[in-house]
């Protein structure tokens, strides 16, 4: 019989090595639903109504990704800081990264995929490539139309305002301002 350790004797360091156990992704995802509380909570998307048996303080972003498979607003920052994750939350333009499901109970929340496919705003976008990697492009369309919701005049400042918190990393942000304006009553420089 073959004896490892007499045929292929580990060097001294590696007999001292402490037995490490692995930790599998099935049992973290098990402790995990152990020991957080789950509630049952119904949210509002795209005119669809969804019910989740999940952790109340879980992000918008995550449960539009992870649980709802919508996966145009992205992750960016998760601070607040960059737009990546814009939606539409009661008619404003909202950071989806860092609100809880509490604090979107009975309000309706909009995402890129509720946008219809002729889409005007869209369109404009992509009639002007407005974009390059595409990464900002949904919280750069929802925050665009947000704005154009309450008010279909804006003029260039009012629009560079609206999208002071949607940052994009590509530079694309002169085609993004055009795609927007295009649709603007307003043609006014400022
Ligand atoms: S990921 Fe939400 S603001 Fe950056
Ligand atoms: S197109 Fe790449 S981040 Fe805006």
């Amino acid at each position: 019989m073959l004896h490892l350790d007499e045929n292929f004797p580990l060097p001294s360091y590696q007999k001292f090595r402490p037995t490490v156990r692995q930790t599998s992704v099935n049992s973290i995802s098990t402790l995990y639903n152990m020991h957080v509380k789950k509630d049952t909570i119904e949210i509002q998307v795209n005119g669809h109504s969804h019910t989740l048996n999940i952790d109340r303080s879980t992000t918008l972003l995550t449960t539009l990704r992870n649980e709802l498979g919508l996966y145009a607003a992205k992750y960016g920052c998760g601070l607040k800081q960059c737009g990546a994750c814009t939606v539409i939350v009661g008619g404003e333009a909202i950071q989806s990264c860092s609100l809880t499901l509490d604090e979107i109970q009975g309000r309706e929340i909009t995402t890129l995929e509720g946008l219809s496919e002729d889409d005007a705003l869209m369109s404009a976008f992509i009639a002007h490539d407005a974009g390059q990697c595409g990464y900002c492009i949904p919280g750069m369309i929802m925050a665009a139309t947000s704005l154009l919701a309450w008010n279909d005049e804006p003029n260039e400042n009012e629009i560079r305002r609206a999208l002071e918190r949607n940052l994009c990393r590509c530079g694309a942000h002169p085609r993004i301002l055009a795609a927007i304006r295009s649709l603007s009553k307003n043609k006014d420089e400022a």
